[in-house]
């Protein structure tokens, strides 16, 4: 019980990796606000929240994290349901505008940092405000993206937007520190959520098209955001702010992926080992495996 007598909102908590954090949260004994735009799945999250046994310690508020007033409300929930507030997920959204640069529409562009960079703004914000009057911390938890850390992970609009979320995450540290409230974000790599399913395939064939998108076998689950963001939000990272977590598979560890751009593909690494001396004229020694 890693999170016992804490209270908790997840944003985005009726779906994909937040509804897997919210109910590892209320597993570790968390009292959970589950917050999402989507009244019908959250409903179904309450559901799942009781049959698992926690269904007094759960709540569901409909929002929509790019308004301010509704994460006013929301945060009015966690404290008046539960009397206080320790941590914040901020984890709603979505893939937003995609296309070419000189083809997206304001308004494409207004809706996705809206939901991506305004809301997350928003969470810390009237989060940090309760977290100063309580006077003893808190953890603020936002989900960036792998996306947010490169050119080629994500679309144009939505990459821009993620990269933000990692240098408020930053800066916000940095500023909150002093009243020891700990702002970190996860940035996760291809997980299979509602977000990455394409809908042309079954879930079990959109698991196995994902289970080759990085250098670890299976692909990513909902569950393995939560497992990191039990981490962030408990005591065991207490002297861990202002980073960014990649949970990814190992992806963005293979970086410009250099083999499989040569004519040798990656496996060939492992069928030989050699010394080799470069342009020195000695010759290369090679080992049988
Ligand atoms: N799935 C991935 O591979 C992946 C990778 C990197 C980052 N992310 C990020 O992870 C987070 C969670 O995504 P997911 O994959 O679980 O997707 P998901 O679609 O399964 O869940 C997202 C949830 O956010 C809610 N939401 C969307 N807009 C909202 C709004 N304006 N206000 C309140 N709730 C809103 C949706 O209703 C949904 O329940 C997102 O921020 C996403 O950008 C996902």
């Amino acid at each position: 019980m890693r999170l016992k007598n804490k209270v908790a909102i997840v944003t985005g908590g009726a779906g994909g990796m937040g509804q897997a954090t919210a109910l590892r949260f209320l597993a570790e004994g968390a009292k959970v606000v589950i917050a999402d735009f989507n009244a019908a799945t959250g409903e179904e999250t309450l559901k799942l929240a009781a049959a698992a046994g926690h269904g007094d310690a759960a709540r569901f508020v409909k929002v929509d994290v790019a308004r301010e007033s509704d994460i006013v409300a929301m945060i009015d929930c966690a404290v008046d349901s539960f009397g206080q507030l320790d941590v914040i997920f901020n984890n709603a959204g979505v893939g937003g505008a995609i296309g070419p640069i000189w083809e997206l529409e304001e308004a494409e562009w207004d809706y996705t940092f809206a939901v991506l960079v305004k809301g997350v703004f928003f969470g810390i914000k009237h989060a940090t405000r309760v977290f100063r009057r309580q006077g003893e911390g808190g953890s603020i938890i936002s989900t960036a993206s792998i996306a947010g850390l490169s050119g080629g992970a994500g679309p144009l609009a939505y990459s821009s937007a993620k990269a933000a979320v990692v240098n408020l995450t930053r800066a916000a540290a940095v500023q909150l520190a002093p009243d020891r409230i700990r702002v970190n974000a996860i940035c996760p790599g291809f997980i299979l959520t509602g977000l990455t399913h394409q809908k042309h395939m079954s879930l079990e064939e959109a698991g196995r098209h994902l289970d080759g998108a990085q250098p670890w076998p299976q692909h990513g689950r909902g569950e393995d955001i939560a497992g990191a963001a039990v981490f962030l939000a408990s005591e065991d990272s207490g002297f861990v702010t202002g980073q960014e977590i990649v949970v990814d598979g190992g992806l963005t560890a293979l970086g410009p992926d250099y083999w499989q751009r040569t004519d040798m593909p990656r496996e060939a690494t492992l069928t030989k080992a050699y010394l080799t001396k470069g342009t020195t004229g000695e010759p290369r020694t090679e080992r049988k495996l």
